[in-house]
């Protein structure tokens, strides 16, 4: 898979790629990220992409000829399934989304800024518009962060425990059961005995009930419940 980030502050997403899972799938040639820097595309020596908005009111809009510079040159590349738009308004970001977007080749991921971009921008290059939920940040970067990192993170062979990524909070509609590690007591906390039992079926079955029990109590509305 190749995702490309189009930002107008591309040194916030350099820390996110280069650590841990998402440096290894891409050292894994599992993932390709690419930043691309919006100002490389500016329409003027001053580095110029954005202005007032037309009709007056507080706030810069991103201009539509440096993003469409950028979008064009990647399309000339090659596909892309989706280009998809980090901003507020769009439709929140839930696991069911980040599953289809894993299965696609390749990504473009626009952050906005200040007040949005131009809005025929969004009428005609964007094909998803993506929020990460209901809260405003100071642009687009950390979202189009948590939006790859989701992705990468199920892309097969990214993590070491293939069946680590299934058993996720959400995947299969439930949040995701208690665990404990070693030691089994610690200052009288006691690790449930079922889970040293050694008992596999068992096991999974407290795992299950433990998860409907926790989804109930935390979020019935994934039960389609109140
Ligand atoms: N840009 C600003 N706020 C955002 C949000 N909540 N989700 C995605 N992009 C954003």
């Amino acid at each position: 898979m190749r995702i490309d980030i189009i930002s107008c502050q591309p040194e916030l997403l350099t820390s996110p790629f280069s650590h841990s899972i998402l440096k290894r799938a891409q050292q894994k040639n599992l993932v390709e990220v690419h930043v691309h820097d919006l100002r490389q595309f500016a329409i003027n020596k001053h580095g110029q992409i954005d202005d007032y908005a037309f009709g007056g009111g507080a706030g810069m809009v991103m201009m539509i000829e440096p993003i469409d510079k950028c979008i064009s040159g990647l399309k000339a590349e090659r596909d892309y399934d989706a280009i998809i738009y980090m901003t507020p308004d769009g439709k929140t970001l839930n696991q069911n989304m980040v599953n289809q977007f894993s299965l696609l080749r390749n990504i473009i991921i626009l952050c906005g800024h200040y007040k949005g971009v131009d809005e025929r921008v969004r009428q005609h290059f964007i094909t998803h518009e993506i929020s990460i939920g209901d809260y405003v940040l100071s642009g687009g970067e950390l979202g189009a962060a948590v939006l790859a990192d989701a992705i990468i993170r199920i892309i097969p062979g990214v993590l070491n425990d293939e069946s680590s990524a299934l058993t996720d909070s959400f995947q299969d509609g439930l949040l995701a059961p208690p665990v404990y590690t070693r030691p089994a007591e610690y200052k009288g906390m006691q690790v449930p005995e079922i889970l040293l039992s050694g008992d596999n079926p068992k096991i999974e079955q407290w795992r299950f009930e433990q998860a409907v029990a926790r989804t109930k109590q935390r979020r019935p509305d994934l039960l389609g419940e109140q």
